[in-house]
Order: C-alpha cells, then structure tokens, then sequence
C-alpha cells in the first residue's frame, strides 16, 4: 500500500526479550542482473537471477506482516550500480518477487539521476548510485561478514553488534571481491557445510543475530 505507515518492528514481546534491532546490513554481490532497466517482470529468472535477487530483499527486510526496520540491503549491480533499501523508510515491500522486482527496476531507472557520488531516491526507502563494491563497504560501518561455505562456523564466533554481511548471488565471490573482502579484513563465516541459496543464507544470518548465536529465544 504505496504510503501506508507500517507498524514498528519492535513489538511488546521483542522489546521484552531484548530483541530491539543495532543496525545489520547486508550486501548482495549480483555477477548476472541487469543495470538498465529494459527488462520483464514476467521473467525474473532469465533476467540475471532477479528472482533471486528479490527474494533475497524480502528475506532481509521482511517479517511476517512487518518490516526490519534497523536493516539495509545493497544490492551490487555489476560492480557500476548500487541499489540501497533501507527498511525504516522501505514502502511497498510486498513477499511476492513480482513487487520486490518492480522497486529494483524502478531504482535501476532512476540511475540518471544519480551523478557522482550523489544518489537518487525513486521511492521512500530506495537509493541508486554509481558505484561497486567498494563504494558500498565505505559506506558502511558495522563489522564486515563475509558469508561462505568454507568460512569459520557461526557456532565458533561471537555474534557482531552491527554485521554487515556480504553475500554472493547465485554466482561464486569473484577473485576481486574475494581480495577487496580480505582487504578490509572482513570476517569469513559460514553457516553450514552445504551450499544453500543466498536468500536462505539471509534467513539463517538474521536467525543467528537474532537469538545471539542461537542462545536467546
Ligand atoms: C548459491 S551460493 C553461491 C554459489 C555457491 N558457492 C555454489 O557452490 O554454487 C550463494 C551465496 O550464499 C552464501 N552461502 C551459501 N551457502 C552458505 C553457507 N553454507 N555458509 C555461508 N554462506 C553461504 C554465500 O555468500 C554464497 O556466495
């Protein structure tokens, strides 16, 4: 509902178990979707994994029937273009990838107005600027996660009061990014042993920050 205000994430039982969000991040590595605008919501999956992509928004900001608010999504577009969601502002998020596409495409078209450093802002909550991945790890602050299999266990490493965590899509982290991550000594972590989707890993990364390392429910 285009300008409706959404309820507070910070319900009674939450404020209750302590569960009031600090700030978490997370940055998703796209290697295939598109950075023009031109394409069909119809077709998500041929259009560089956008159904991924958009999955992957839902996961970080969604609740159900609410929003995460203390969380900010960037979407990495061929290392040119920075999509920026920010869940206090967000409107018109909706669970389906259908909506969530059309937000990305209409930040996708916004791009001519982000110049320089100077983004553009589409919609409540949504940023376009030009940049890669590292245009987006210098602007933010929190401690650097990188999410991969072969990381150190969640079970084995203190939960970050403010995580960023750098995900890949569907893709593997190229050799680049790879060395941009050790580079600014971003921590590797893994959740798992398999391989699981990156908006899975989303799920998973709230959960563990959550119930501060699987500790609090
Ligand atoms: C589908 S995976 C990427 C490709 C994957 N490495 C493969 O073998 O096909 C998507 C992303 O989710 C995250 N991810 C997937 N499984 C993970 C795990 N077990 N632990 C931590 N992160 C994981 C990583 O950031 C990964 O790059």
């Amino acid at each position: 509902m285009p300008g409706a205000q959404l309820p507070s994430c910070e319900t009674e039982l939450e404020t209750r178990r302590g569960l009031r969000e600090l700030m978490r991040e997370f940055i998703i590595c796209a290697h295939e979707a598109p950075t023009n605008a031109e394409f069909a919501l119809d077709d998500l999956p041929a259009s560089g994994r956008l159904d991924l992509l958009a999955r992957c928004l839902t996961a970080a900001l969604l609740l159900s029937h609410d929003v995460r608010r203390s969380v900010a999504v960037w979407i990495v577009l061929g290392d040119e273009l920075l999509v920026r969601f920010e869940g206090r502002d967000i409107r018109s998020l909706n669970p389906d990838e259908r909506s969530s596409a059309a937000l990305l495409r209409a930040a996708i078209a916004a791009k001519r107005g982000a110049i320089g450093e100077m983004e553009a802002n589409p919609s409540p909550g949504v940023y376009v600027r030009r940049g890669g991945l590292s245009t987006a790890l210098s602007a933010t602050s929190g401690q650097l996660v990188q999410l991969v299999e072969e990381g150190a266990p969640t079970a084995e490493v203190s939960v970050p009061e403010s995580p960023v965590f750098v995900l890949s899509d569907h893709r593997e982290f190229t050799p680049a990014e790879r060395e941009l991550l050790t580079a600014q000594a971003a921590q590797q972590v893994s959740l798992g042993p398999r391989a699981i989707h990156a908006d899975h890993a989303i799920a998973i990364a709230h959960n563990w920050v959550d119930t501060a390392g699987y500790a609090q429910y």
